[in-house]
């Protein structure tokens, strides 16, 4: 997986060993002494990664990684940072960075095999065709999923605007991106906004874009996200969050496909498919006064509703299996497998947290298993409702809420327990302790 490669550092050293190590690995790799240069160099070209130093003169790189983002929405981001300054790193991933290497670094291999998990990460992200190689595939096989699928390919090929809806972790930007590749939009952007991430005013330049000089802070002239998305797809990711004034707005685009950018006379026309997302009721919210009814229509023009996990029982073991194999790819241990029990207590339990649920146990077991069969135990699923027979420890102890929190951290950090032990903020050491004592790992 070779890629095209920002590497941004004021200090000369840092940046000609980055560049080396990369170019050493196969990838084009660009340098820049700060966030400035950086970004005119993303005004201009293309790039998969971007590697920035944290702390620089000028433009740091917790502002960089946002204006980055803003350009080129796809951009895998890695930040340095410096030993003892792990929170602002974590901060970054938050603000959506990939991960987070820790000056001085140690050499190459570090380095590289984080940059290969950042573009291979983007590469399955990628939205190309969907039966093409690297695109995520979408299990569907109880009856109410195949329903959906059937729907969601037929949708796929029109420009039709399409409404998603569904509880948290039903795949609903699975089926945003498979609508996308479905279409003749292919090629072009899939530009996803999260419209509960920005406050009202932030959101409406995010979206249409500004002038320079707009409002305070807007130095220079941005494109917004419909602009970037032109010839391809929109994704208003949890829509029921934009605030009312906006919505009026919002509707005379997607009413004109034509609008102005905050601050600016000129009128700019695109040609951009929506597909808008929400893991509220619509409905409840219009009652409410909360959301505009025009606007639901406008987009709710085919509605697609995703059911929970548990509505669909006989997609539970494929995707089980399906997510097993991705985690087990990470990892590299291949054989990992579910045992029956396993499989029965997966079952048996009813995923308030739907599929981002179950990949994540999935996750946590494959990073947790000693052998390569998965037993039950290994899922550490949480307390069952009454009823069903509880496949895990149902918690409460002090003891057992301290093995969550491990188990959490450790799962959080992909398995890497230096990177728990400073989330735990406990040092690594009194970590393999606590993994000994509570019979986590060796
Ligand atoms: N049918 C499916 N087949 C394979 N993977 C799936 C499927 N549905 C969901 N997933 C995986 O589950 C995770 C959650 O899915 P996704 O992010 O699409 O959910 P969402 O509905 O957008 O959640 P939220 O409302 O919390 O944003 C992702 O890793 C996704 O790849
Ligand atoms: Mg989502």
């Amino acid at each position: 997986m070779k890629g095209r490669v920002l590497v941004v550092d004021d200090e000369e050293g840092i940046r000609s060993f980055l560049v080396e190590a990369l170019a050493g690995d196969g990838h084009e790799v660009v340098a820049a002494e700060d966030g400035r240069a950086a970004l005119a160099r993303l005004e201009r070209e293309a790039f998969h990664l971007l590697i920035t130093d944290l702390r620089m003169p000028g433009m740091d790189g917790m502002e960089l990684l946002g204006k980055a983002r803003g350009l080129q929405p796809d951009l895998e981001v890695i930040v340095l940072t410096a030993h003892g300054t792990v929170e602002t790193a974590v901060e970054a991933m938050r603000r959506g960075a990939y991960d987070y290497l820790q000056k001085p670094l140690s050499g190459p291999d570090e380095l590289r095999l984080v940059a290969a998990r950042a573009l291979e990460r983007r590469r399955l992200l990628a939205t190309h065709q969907g039966s093409q190689a690297g695109a995520e595939e979408l299990v569907a096989r109880d009856p109410a999923m195949r329903a959906v699928l059937e729907l969601l390919d037929r949708a796929a090929p029109t420009d039709a605007t399409v409404l998603l809806s569904g509880e948290s972790g039903t795949g609903k930007e699975l089926a945003a991106r498979r609508l996308h590749a479905g279409s003749h939009r292919a090629a072009g952007p899939f530009v996803p906004v999260n419209c509960a991430a920005l406050s009202a005013s932030l959101l409406e330049s995010e979206l249409l874009g500004h002038e320079k000089g707009a409002f305070t802070g807007a130095l220079a002239q941005r494109r917004g996200r419909f602009e970037l998305a032109d010839g391809g797809t929109l994704f208003l990711d949890e829509v029921s969050e934009i605030r009312p004034e906006l919505q009026a707005k919002l509707l005379r685009v997607l009413q004109e496909r034509r609008f102005e950018r905050v601050g600016g006379a000129r009128t700019i026309q695109v040609d951009v498919r929506i597909v808008a997302a929400t893991n509220r009721d619509l409905q409840a919210e219009m009652a409410a006064g909360r959301f505009r009814e025009d606007l639901f229509h406008r987009l709710a023009v085919i509605p697609v509703r995703l059911p929970a996990l548990r509505e669909r029982p006989a997609d539970v073991p494929a995707l089980a299996e399906h997510l097993l194999r991705r985690a087990a790819a990470r990892l590299a241990r291949p054989d990992l497998r579910l045992a029956p029990d396993a499989l029965a207590a997966l079952g048996a339990y009813p995923w308030p947290g739907n599929v981002r649920e179950l990949g994540n146990a999935l996750e946590r077991a494959a990073i947790l298993a000693r052998e390569d069969e998965i037993h039950a135990a290994d899922l550490l699923l949480g307390p069952i409702p009454d009823g069903a027979a509880p496949a895990a420890p149902a918690g409460g102890t002090l003891a057992e809420l301290e093995r969550q929190a491990i188990v959490a951290a450790l799962q959080a950090e992909g398995g890497h327990r230096k990177r728990a032990a400073a989330r735990l903020g406990i040092g690594l050491r009194t970590l393999y302790d606590k993994l000994k004592a509570h019979g986590l790992g060796e």
